[in-house]
């Protein structure tokens, strides 16, 4: 794809989509910055190629309603911050104010729009609202890696009215996980966890055509435990997965792809932080315990694995790491992958914040700033953010 450095952007009006979607407290304080941080570079190289700059995002879901507790403002004074220079927040998305600030932004100045999810037509990629944005400016860069699997005007839809390319972040996503999926250095490991098989299934299906190791850990493993005749207590269970966590099992021993589940379990007799935790063998959880996080041998296998792996990308937690007591697994495989010569990628969502919480996160290769993002490209499906992008 043609990205900012493709075309020319001196004395333009560039609107750059980016994904300010920040987790807040119940004070409005934002509690990371890490994807305000991350649309630096982008910002940064129009500011200084004489670009006049018109930024835009979405935070949270207000459904198309104005909320001011969706304001954008706690984004425009921490950016401010970090810039270090003025960022013009305007009072709405396509109205008034947005259309005499995007008149008057001059080369080196920035101006930010409202939350463009107090538009209606945002989510449902209205053509009119695209064209509106689209009017403010003169080319048009997507940089929301984080939303780049939404089809919405934002998105999507204002590529049809301007030439448009990619930020800095949206190549160095693709760039570093596309190659993981077309040419990884090998050998190339898989671990995917989280609660649910019915999530993962498409990253699973695509993984096992491409990697020697897929490890399974997660609420998700002990569906593949029942299929496997298992006993798994009161754990998470897809009863109606069992049939396709049976094939894929089946898939992975005929492609040759090693399948790793857990061997051991670490459980609880009930859901919570207090819960004293005990050790049973995987598919040997007696009826009253359920699974609650990985077991030691099961650490030992895991690191195992990824200790001489040429590539890993790791996606969702190993057990319920939001309880002290059942993160253990989960910060050893981060710092197993911590720990290791391989090309290290790292799926958004829960397992980014574990190995930031953890302080590994400066021992990986990437930290995908996208959730369903990653997921969605780690499926191998098409981007809509993406694909309107123009090609070299
Ligand atoms: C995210 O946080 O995953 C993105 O910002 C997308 O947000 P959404 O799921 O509300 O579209």
């Amino acid at each position: 794809k043609k990205s900012v450095e493709d075309i020319d952007v001196s004395g333009k009006k560039v609107i750059a989509r980016c994904d300010f979607n920040v987790p807040q407290d119940e004070n409005g304080n934002i509690t990371d910055d890490k994807r305000i941080r991350a649309s630096l570079e982008t910002i940064n190289y129009l500011l200084d190629h004489n670009a006049a700059v018109i930024l835009c995002s979405h935070l949270g879901r207000p459904k198309g309603e104005v909320n001011m507790k969706y304001s954008l403002a706690p984004v425009a004074k921490r950016l401010s911050e970090l810039l270090g220079k003025e960022v013009k927040l305007a009072k709405d998305v396509v109205g008034e104010d947005a259309k005499k600030l995007a008149a008057e932004v001059k080369p080196g100045e920035v101006v930010l729009l409202e939350n463009v999810r107090f538009e209606k037509g945002e989510t449902k990629n209205d053509a009119a609202l695209a064209k509106a944005m689209a009017d403010m400016a003169d080319i048009y860069v997507n940089d929301a890696f984080g939303t780049a699997h939404r089809a919405h005007a934002s998105t999507a839809g204002i590529a049809d009215y301007l030439p448009a390319v990619c930020g800095f972040l949206i190549k160095k996503e693709i760039s570093i996980m596309g190659k993981a999926l077309s040419d990884p250095a090998r050998p190339f490991v898989a671990i995917l966890g989280g609660a649910k098989v019915s999530d993962k299934i498409g990253v699973i299906e695509n993984l096992i055509d491409k990697c020697d190791t897929i490890i399974i850990g997660g609420g998700m493993a002990y569906t593949f435990s029942k299929a496997q005749g298992g006993e798994i207590g009161t754990s998470l269970c897809e009863e109606d997965k069992i049939e396709l966590a049976l094939g894929l099992l089946k898939k992975a021993a005929d492609k040759g792809v090693k399948l790793l589940l857990p061997v051991d379990t670490v459980c609880a007799d009930h859901f919570g932080a207090d819960a004293a935790p005990v050790v049973y063998e995987a598919g040997k959880i007696p009826a009253d315990m359920m699974g609650m996080d990985i077991g030691p041998k099961t650490v030992e296998l895991f690191s195992e694995a990824v200790k001489d792996a040429g590539t890993v990308v790791w996606n969702g937690p190993m057990g319920v790491f939001e309880f002290d007591t059942f993160a253990v697994g989960t910060k050893a495989v981060a710092k197993a992958i911590a720990e290791s010569k391989a090309v290290s990628i790292i799926g958004g969502g829960d397992s980014a914040a574990a190995v930031e919480k953890l302080g590994f996160a400066d021992k990986m290769t990437h930290i995908s700033t996208g959730g369903g993002a990653s997921l969605e490209f780690l499926e191998g499906l098409e981007l809509p953010g993406i694909a309107c992008l123009q090609d070299k």
